[in-house]
C-alpha cells in the first residue's frame, strides 16, 4: 500500500493567505524549518497504478500537479489514475477541491449518508455529472471494498466509522456552541487496508473515546488530526476567539491532549496530518516538535511518501 500526503495543512494552509503569525511569516520568507503546506488530503494506491483520493482539498490542482503517480497515464488523452474519492466530513478544505475534479472525469464518490446529503443540499456540486460520478454512500461501521466509476475494485477496502466532531463551519447557521457537536456520520475516521496493511486516517476528532482506541490496536500507520498544539494557542496569538473544542479538534499536548489519550494505542507509526497555521509543531525547531518527536509522533509533510 502506498500512501502519499497531499496536503499536510488544515484549512487555510501555510502560509494562510491573509495571516501574519509567526509560522505563516516564516513559512512564506521560505524558512526551511517551517516549510509550505497545502490543504488536507491524502492519496492511497494498493497498486500503484490506481488511486483513491481521502478528502477534496481547495489545493486540489496544484495537488495533483505536484504528484507524479496522479498524472494523467501515459498516452491517454484525458484520463486520470485516481478512481475513487473518500470524504471524511463536508468542511470546506475536504469537499470543495471537488470542485476541481470536474472536466467529464469519471470517479466513484464516497461518503457517509450524512456527508453526501450536505452535497446533495447544494447543487453546484452537480457539476459533477452523476453518470459519471456515482455518489456511494458507506454506511459507518462496515467493510466496503472501493470501486471505481465502473465498479471495478482497486485492492483498497475501507471502513468509515464515527469520531467525535463537529458540523462544518459554513453550515454552524449561528447555532450555540453546545449545539454544534452534529450526528454520527458528519465526521469519521476512515480504515483503509489492502488485505495486508491496515492505515487510519482521522484528519478531525474532537476526542479519543474507548471505541477508537479499539480500532486503532494494531494498526500499521496512524495519521491524526493534528490542527492544534494546546486549545488555546489561536486566543493567545491573537489570531481569533476560537478555542480547539469550539472547533471541534482536540489539541496534541497537554494532559487531555491526543499524545496522552493515544499512548497506550498500539500503532506501528504515528503521524499529525491536519495542522494548523498557529501550531508549534509545524517549526522544526521547536520544544513541541521535540517533545512530539519524543513520544514517537511524526508530523506530516507534502509529498511525503508512507510505505507501511
Ligand atoms: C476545521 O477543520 O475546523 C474546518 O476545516 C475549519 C474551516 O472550515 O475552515
Ligand atoms: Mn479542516
Ligand atoms: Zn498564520
Amino acid at each position: 500500500m502506498r500512501i502519499v500526503v497531499l496536503g499536510s495543512a488544515a484549512g487555510g494552509g501555510l502560509p494562510q493567505w491573509n495571516c501574519g503569525c509567526a509560522n505563516c511569516r516564516r513559512a512564506r520568507a521560505g524558512d526551511p524549518a517551517v516549510p509550505a503546506r497545502t490543504q488536507s488530503s491524502i492519496a492511497v494506491s494498493a497498486d500503484g497504478l490506481r488511486w483513491a483520493l481521502f478528502n477534496a482539498s481547495p489545493d486540489l490542482r496544484q495537488q495533483v500537479a505536484a504528484t507524479p503517480a496522479l498524472a494523467p497515464p501515459d498516452g491517454a488523452l484525458r484520463g486520470t489514475p485516481l478512481a475513487s474519492v473518500v470524504l471524511t466530513n463536508a468542511d470546506i478544505d475536504h469537499v470543495a477541491g471537488l470542485l476541481s475534479l470536474r472536466e467529464a472525469q469519471p470517479f466513484a464518490l464516497y461518503a457517509s449518508g450524512r456527508i453526501h446529503a450536505v452535497l446533495e443540499a447544494n447543487p453546484i456540486f452537480d457539476v459533477l455529472d452523476r453518470d459519471r460520478v456515482p455518489r456511494r454512500a458507506l454506511e459507518l461501521g462496515g467493510a466496503v471494498p472501493l470501486s471505481d466509476a465502473a465498479g471495478a475494485p482497486i485492492g483498497l477496502e475501507v471502513t468509515l466509522f464515527p469520531v467525535p466532531g463537529k458540523v462544518p463551519l459554513w453550515l454552524e447557521g449561528g447555532r450555540p456552541a453546545e449545539e454544534l457537536a452534529g450526528e454520527a456520520g458528519d465526521t469519521v475516521g476512515v480504515e483503509v487496508t489492502d488485505g495486508r496493511r491496515r492505515l487510519l486516517y482521522v484528519p478531525a476528532c474532537a476526542r479519543v473515546t474507548p471505541a477508537l482506541l479499539d480500532r486503532l490496536h494494531g494498526a500499521d500507520l496512524l495519521l491524526f488530526d493534528g490542527t492544534l498544539w494546546d486549545d488555546e494557542e489561536m486566543v493567545r496569538q491573537g489570531l481569533g476567539p476560537k478555542t480547539g473544542p469550539r472547533m471541534g479538534h482536540l489539541s496534541v499536548g497537554g494532559p487531555q491532549g491526543s499524545i496522552a489519550a493515544l499512548r497506550e494505542a498500539r500503532v506501528r507509526r504515528r503521524a499529525f496530518i491536519h495542522l494548523n497555521n498557529s501550531n508549534p509543531l509545524l517549526a522544526a525547531d521547536t520544544p513541541e516538535r521535540a517533545a512530539a518527536a519524543a513520544a514517537g509522533w511524526e508530523v506530516a509533510s507534502d509529498g511525503q511518501e508512507f510505505i507501511p
